[in-house]
């Protein structure tokens, strides 16, 4: 799992791996891009092999990208799960794992998306525009900016008066429901594909 801050979409994952939510996989590595990512200090305390691959030591994303190969590379995954990633993925990488790269996005894609739009931007944008409802959206990562198929998506109300703040704990909450969901679907049909 790839992760940029506080990892608790990591910690709904390990979550639903320790419950048997999920029963059929296991976080092999999480790396982070940034120092000080309260999500390193989850998974050692869960016992996960984790990495620190900070951005600002790699001249541009293609060395950071190369560092990341090589770490998956070692370990062997089935699967890459960004969760609150906020470095792109270039394109050897999303070739090299075509449909085996995940993202989770504040958003209904394809609203409030793309370049730009992260964090709390991603909600002000949506009360910005004054839509009522907003959600979560897993996706599977190709070449574009959150432009790869959807993989569960599920709506989150905006209500009256909200702050980014106020919708992004909302969103924050179905996200962590929604990206166990998601990674358990991909591994039962991994399995059904190995049998
Ligand atoms: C989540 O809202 C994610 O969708 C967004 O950043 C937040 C990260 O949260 N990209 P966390 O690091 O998993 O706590």
């Amino acid at each position: 799992m790839l992760i940029s801050g506080g990892g608790s979409n990591l910690q709904a994952v390990i979550d639903a791996i320790a419950s048997g939510t999920i029963c059929n996989g296991e976080i092999k590595l999480v790396i982070a891009d940034r120092p000080n990512c309260v999500g390193l200090e989850r998974a050692k305390t869960h016992g996960i092999k984790s990495l620190l691959l900070d951005k600002k030591n790699y001249g541009d994303t293609e060395q950071l990208n190369r560092a990341i190969e090589a770490e998956l590379d070692n370990v062997g995954i089935d699967l890459v799960v960004l969760a609150g990633f906020l470095s792109i993925i270039d394109q050897k990488l999303v070739e090299k794992y075509r449909n085996k790269i995940v993202n989770v996005h504040p958003s209904l894609i394809p609203s409030f998306c793309g370049a730009g739009y992260y964090g709390q931007r991603v909600h002000q944008a949506a009360i910005d525009y004054g839509v009522r409802i907003s959600g979560a959206t897993v996706h599977f990562v190709d070449e574009g900016t959150d432009t790869g198929k959807i993989i569960l998506q599920e709506a989150v109300p905006v209500l009256e008066g909200d702050t980014a703040k106020d919708l992004a704990a909302r969103v924050l909450e179905v996200e962590h429901k929604l990206l166990p969901l998601a990674i358990k679907k991909l591994c039962e049909e991994a399995c059904k594909n190995q049998q």
